[in-house]
């Protein structure tokens, strides 16, 4: 890494020089220039998307800079503060809702141990976190804290929770992936006890859904916008799928389903611009299941343009590839900047779709979510808070 490294040091001094004052502490300004060519005898290629791209060899969790803008996101004292955590357990993995009321964040895990095909009882736990006991603590150190979250024990029918999205009319809206043949649904769960849940939709015209993965609601509607990949099968809880992996459109006023786009290897995260007209879906065809993790598939976020009247994804194009994992989780700030849970913490790109920064943690962060206290981040085994100054979109209108 002898010629990284001494790119890493012209950085650092790069940051210094003209973004001292805005620049939050630790923050590395990875200047793409710096690193076009690192010639042929370079010992550090990243041949596994599973590597994270820390050129600096900086300790993590820290703030890289691509573009300098980011520092409009992130804001002059943005630190990466644990909040959480559970070595032993991947306790936060999908679904972050946060309900800015209560100031709670609601999230699931991934499986509750061991997924199987038949095993009933080990749903996808959901469980929420008190973001006033967060601020409270981290107010007492400058160092982690680690809160506990409590587990919610939602109805015996809330199988498997993989994405969520509100608060709509004031309930939690989660999406599950189904368990052997108890379908995939929509649902909503009431965030105050005694969390009783209402599912809304659990079949496609009398077909089941393969395992649905992420859901948002079109800002100004109370339109649904949900995925369908195949990751129940492919992680062995599911029988085999028998739709294609689409997204769907589903108006719960009229109990309409139907589809808005196909052509996906395993849809996953899924947002709209804060004026509707423009869709995001992610896309982790790397990653297989059973079929294991192979680098010809995408690890992509692709844009459409949405119908104004029919709001069909229209104009499908690359918005961004991640060099890292797979984006899963994504959401867009106030000034359109997409941020997604990639392999090696969370990946900023702004509306033009150039990387500008991420919040590097050197593991995958799945998932994230805006609240009154920062960027919440979902890790797998623990769960982070990072206080920028951007902004999440929120569904005010419901
Ligand atoms: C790469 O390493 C070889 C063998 O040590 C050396 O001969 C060559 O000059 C190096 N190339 C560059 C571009 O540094
Ligand atoms: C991947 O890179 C590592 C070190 O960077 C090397 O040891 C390994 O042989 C490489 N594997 C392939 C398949 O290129
Ligand atoms: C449920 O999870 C526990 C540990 O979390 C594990 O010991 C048990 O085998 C799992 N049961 C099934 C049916 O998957
Ligand atoms: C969160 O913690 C605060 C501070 O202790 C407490 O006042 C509040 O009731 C808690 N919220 C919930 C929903 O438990
Ligand atoms: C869920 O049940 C467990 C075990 O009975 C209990 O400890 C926990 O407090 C319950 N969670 C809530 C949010 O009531
Ligand atoms: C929870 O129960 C209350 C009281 O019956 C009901 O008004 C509410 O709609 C329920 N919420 C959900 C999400 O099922
Ligand atoms: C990856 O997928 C391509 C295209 O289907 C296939 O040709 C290749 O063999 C796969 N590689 C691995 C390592 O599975
Ligand atoms: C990043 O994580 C890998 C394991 O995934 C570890 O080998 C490496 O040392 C870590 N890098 C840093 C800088 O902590």
């Amino acid at each position: 890494m002898t010629k990284l490294a001494v790119g890493a040091i012209l950085a650092v001094a790069l940051v210094t020089a003209s973004h001292t004052a805005a620049s939050p502490p630790g923050a590395i300004y990875i200047d793409p220039l710096l690193y076009n060519v690192v010639g042929a005898n370079y010992t550090e290629w990243r041949n596994s998307s599973a590597i994270g791209f820390n050129p600096t060899n900086s300790t993590p969790p820290f703030i890289q800079v691509f573009d300098p803008s980011f520092l409009d996101v992130t804001g002059p004292s943005a630190t990466i503060r644990e909040i959480a955590s559970n070595p032993g357990f991947d306790f936060a993995h999908e679904a972050p809702i946060y309900v800015p009321d209560l100031n709670l964040v609601f999230f699931s895990n991934t499986g509750g141990g061991t997924l199987t095909y038949s095993g009933w009882y080990n749903n996808s736990v959901v469980s929420m976190i008190n973001m006033t006991l967060v601020d409270e603590a981290l107010a007492r150190t400058t160092g982690n804290v680690n809160i506990q979250v409590q587990t919610l024990n939602l109805s015996d029918n809330v199988q498997m929770v993989n994405g969520g999205t509100g608060p709509y009319r004031g309930d939690l809206l989660f999406v599950t992936a189904g368990r052997a043949l108890l379908p995939p649904s929509i649902v909503r769960v009431n965030p105050s006890p005694p969390y009783n849940t209402t599912v809304i939709l659990d079949n496609f015209l009398g077909r089941q859904f393969n395992s649905l993965n992420d859901i948002k609601i079109l800002p100004g509607t109370d339109i649904m916008f949900f995925t369908d990949p195949p990751y129940g099968w492919l992680n062995g809880y599911r029988p085999e799928p028998m739709l294609p992996s689409q997204v769907y459109r589903f108006d719960p006023s009229t109990g309409q389903v139907r589809v808005v786009a196909d052509q996906f290897v395993n849809p996953n995260g899924i947002a709209f611009t804060p004026d509707g007209k423009t869709a995001f879906v992610t896309d982790t065809g790397v990653f297989g299941g059973f079929l294991e993790t192979n680098q010809t598939f995408p690890a992509t976020i692709y844009q459409f343009d949405v119908e104004p009247t029919t709001q069909s994804f229209m104009n499908r194009r690359v918005f961004a590839y991640s060099d890292s994992g797979a984006p899963d989780g994504i959401q867009l700030d106030t000034k359109g900047n997409v941020h997604a849970g990639c392999g090696d913490g969370i990946h900023v790109w702004n509306d033009e779709g150039t990387l500008i920064g991420k919040f590097y943690l050197n593991s995958t962060a799945s998932q994230l979510i805006f609240t009154k206290s920062g960027l919440v981040i979902l890790a797998e085994t623990a769960m982070y808070v990072v206080n920028i100054q951007a902004r999440g979109m929120t569904l005010a209108t419901l």
